[in-house]
């Protein structure tokens, strides 16, 4: 993907992986559009950048997609860079009392929601490029997150279908795959033990310049390329 002068949704840009990438977006000369549910948090990242743009939206409804998607069309037709990015993480157990409750959330946001804004967003001539957040646990799961797991897993397949009947259209689609990172994702202090997006943003920039179109890093460009036997390992020792 070209790197500058693209005009870029960023879903959940307010904060964590979301927030790194339209950091560098910004510094790379783009224009970049975040969203979000907590307005307040939209509002500091517009006061450090007042060039990005913010739109404040509940991705789990429908409703709120299509708010989302109406705004664009209106505002921004010239768009031509989606990135799925906003996304949640479930610590349950399937015998929990609100397990369903909460898996319903978590499909909605972590599959529904890319899936319905690809579905709208492709609706604009002007779309390029669709990036897709999935995650290092789409290769094995953590049973803690069983739910999310799975809605990653879900989003690797989903991608790497549209990868090849979107190329015809001339659209490019990619494959972001985090390992764990420090963000807030699950619960503030879950994930403090592990490396700082911003060596992940380094990384990933490097590999779009290369023209990559599935970006892994440490611990998920290890499982990209592992055998069933490994994968089967790293399972083990997640899962003790
Ligand atoms: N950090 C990791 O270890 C890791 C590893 C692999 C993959 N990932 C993936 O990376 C993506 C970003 O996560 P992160 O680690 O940066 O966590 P994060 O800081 O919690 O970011 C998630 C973002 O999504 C937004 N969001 C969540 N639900 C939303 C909704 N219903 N409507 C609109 N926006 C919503 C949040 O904003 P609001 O709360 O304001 O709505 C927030 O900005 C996720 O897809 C995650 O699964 C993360």
């Amino acid at each position: 993907m070209q790197l500058n002068n693209n005009k870029i949704l960023i879903t959940g840009g307010g904060s964590g992986i979301g927030l790194g990438l339209s950091e560098r977006f910004l510094n790379e000369g783009n224009t970049v559009i975040i969203c979000g549910r907590r307005a307040d948090v939209l509002a500091e990242v517009k006061a450090q950048y007042p060039a990005v743009i913010t739109f404040t939206c509940d991705l789990e409804l429908e409703s709120g997609r299509m708010a989302l998607y109406e705004w664009v069309r209106a505002e921004h037709n010239d768009l031509n860079v989606l990135i799925n990015n906003a996304g949640v993480q479930k610590w349950v157990d399937v015998a929990d009392d609100h397990f369903y409750e909460n898996a319903k959330q978590e499909i909605a946001i972590n599959i529904e929601a890319p899936l319905h804004l690809i579905f709208l967003f492709l609706k604009l001539n002007s779309l390029t490029t669709i990036i897709n957040v999935s995650s290092g646990l789409s290769y094995v799961p953590l049973v803690k997150v069983p739910v999310y797991s799975a809605t990653k897993s879900f989003m690797r397949s989903f991608t790497t279908s549209i990868q090849k009947t979107l190329a015809a259209r001339n659209i490019e689609v990619i494959e972001m795959i985090p390992p764990a990172l420090n963000t807030d994702l699950g619960g503030k202090g879950l994930h403090d033990a592990y490396p700082p997006v911003s060596e992940f943003i380094d990384s990933i920039f490097q590999q779009l310049k290369n023209g990559d179109n599935k970006l892994t890093f440490g611990m998920s460009a290890m499982m990209a390329k592992a055998s069933a036997d490994d994968l089967q390992n790293v399972f083990n020792r997640m899962n003790p």
